[in-house]
């Protein structure tokens, strides 16, 4: 009386498709090992002690060009981190005295307290750089 029909399962077949994610696309290229510049191993990182507060002279400062930081003591225990780059041409910045950030290529001048341009060509200020302050370190954030 009651037929109970038993159907195979031939329904259409489901495929799954695995579709090759990029997580195999990370390639990585490693450059670290020095180069032949023999300068002091200064950081180029975040997160590494750019420097000692006691390298950077109150009312100067000091340009990690590899990091591309200028990093001045404008007032004592006052430190503060710029892009070392001129936002002029893009030459890297170099002396720092009485609170000026100079640019040897085309002589703009820059504060040392907070990047604004002093003196032209520049227009724009050098942008700030976040650094943390501890135990005697610089550290570039
Ligand atoms: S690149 Fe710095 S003043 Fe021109």
């Amino acid at each position: 009386m009651s037929s109970e029909s038993v159907r195979p399962a031939t329904g259409p077949a489901r495929r799954t498709v695995i579709a090759a994610a990029g997580a195999a696309g990370a390639v990585v290229a490693l450059t670290a090992c020095g180069s032949d510049d023999g300068d002091s191993g200064s950081a180029t990182s975040t997160g590494s002690v750019l420097a000692k507060t006691s390298d950077i002279p109150e009312g100067g400062g000091k340009v990690f060009a590899d990091a591309g930081v200028v990093v001045t003591q404008p007032a004592a225990g006052e430190f503060k981190a710029f892009s070392s780059t001129c936002t002029h041409q893009g030459c890297t910045v170099k002396d720092i005295a009485d609170d000026i950030i100079h640019c040897p290529c085309h002589l703009s001048e820059f504060s040392a307290t907070d990047g604004s341009v002093k003196k032209g060509p520049a227009t724009k200020p050098l942008p700030a750089k976040k650094i943390t302050v501890e135990g005697g370190n610089i550290t570039l954030v």
